[in-house]
């Protein structure tokens, strides 16, 4: 792995105040965007450039699996993204994902199944019926949302694919194509494309994994992962891989992108976990979006993102300090 250059999210908040301090200054310079909102979301894009909101989508709202947690404005949802494949600024995918074509689309599926082969999306996805999920996302540079997702449980389709007992693990993979990825032609990326990301087999099947078409009862917008991605919600947002294109099935456990990048930074499991600090910053606390600098919102981070209920077994007898 070549690394050229730190990505910005993998900094701590600290050194990335003074970018946004810069880029509000020079929104307020502009006259775009109302001190008040530059403030509360340095450099993204104006109100004019709202995203279009997608498709209505079908749906069964699941309480259970939701939190009754104030939900991140749909807003802020979509134009603070992590999506490097656009560029490293939160604003960039809002700005260049339209960039990617979503349909067709299809998703290979390969190594230790009974199913493996090309399936157009809507074929994955047709025998299930959609779920609203709401959930946290903690990113483990300390941020965190509150989304409603659409979306039906990984191991619904995981069960159609059929692995077998060789299958310990289960691989998935981003788009690769630089043509439509502004991102992947950069000569300034640090990354080695395509992103790459992993589970364990029991952490795939757990209820709690999901793969996501939609949020807030509309197909998924571009820049959050369109039109498929996934969703673990106890883990950090790095494994919640976007605009998949392959899974696979396999014994080994998968390198994963951040790991290849960073091994002592950012590990396989990356469950949230504030008793394991990052080597470059605390873990403790997160701030929950909409943040701004006169009110940052900061609140104590809990072990899988609160969902310890349903995932801490999958980890009894582990040193999560080791298995980080
Ligand atoms: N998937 C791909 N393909 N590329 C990325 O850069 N970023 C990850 C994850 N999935 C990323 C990705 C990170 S760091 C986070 S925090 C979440 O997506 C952010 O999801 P969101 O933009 O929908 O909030």
């Amino acid at each position: 792995m070549f690394i050229k250059k730190r990505p910005s999210w993998a900094l701590p908040h600290s050194e990335v105040t003074p970018e946004s301090v810069y880029l509000n200054r020079r929104q307020f310079m502009s006259g775009t965007v109302a001190v008040a909102a530059g403030l509360s979301m340095p450099g993204l894009l104006s109100a004019a450039e709202l995203p279009v909101p997608g498709e209505a989508l079908d749906y069964v709202a699941m309480p259970g699996f939701s939190t009754d947690e104030k939900k991140t404005p749909f807003e802020d949802v979509t134009r603070y993204n992590n999506f490097y494949e656009f560029g490293t600024g939160k604003g960039d995918p809002a700005r260049y994902a339209d960039e990617m074509s979503v349909d067709p689309w299809s998703v290979v599926v390969e190594g230790e199944c009974g199913r493996p082969g090309e399936y157009a999306l809507e074929d994955l996805l047709k025998p299930h019926e959609y779920q609203e999920r709401v959930y946290r996302l903690r990113c483990v540079e300390a941020w965190s949302m509150v989304i409603p997702w659409i979306g039906i449980p990984l191991a619904d389709i995981i069960k159609r694919l059929e692995p077998n007992s060789r299958a310990k693990y289960v691989y998935f993979e981003t788009l690769y194509d630089p043509d439509q990825m502004r991102g992947q032609r950069s000569l300034f990326s640090t990354i080695d494309w395509p992103y790459q990301e992993g589970l364990r087999m029991d952490e795939a099947m757990n209820e709690l994994s999901f793969l996501a078409v939609g949020l807030y009862g509309k197909t998924m917008p571009n820049q959050n992962g369109a039109p498929i991605r996934l969703v673990v919600p106890w883990k950090y947002g790095f494994k919640s891989i976007k605009s998949i294109v392959k899974i696979r099935f396999q014994e080994e456990r998968p390198k994963t992108t951040w790991e290849m990048l960073a091994p002592q930074e950012y590990g396989f499991y990356a469950n949230v976990n504030p008793d394991v600090d990052h080597p470059r910053w605390s873990q403790k606390r997160e701030r929950r979006l909409p943040s701004g600098l006169l009110s940052p919102n900061w609140m104590e981070t809990v072990k899988f993102n609160g969902y310890g209920e349903q995932v801490a077994d999958l980890y009894k007898g582990m040193d999560l300090s080791k298995f980080y």
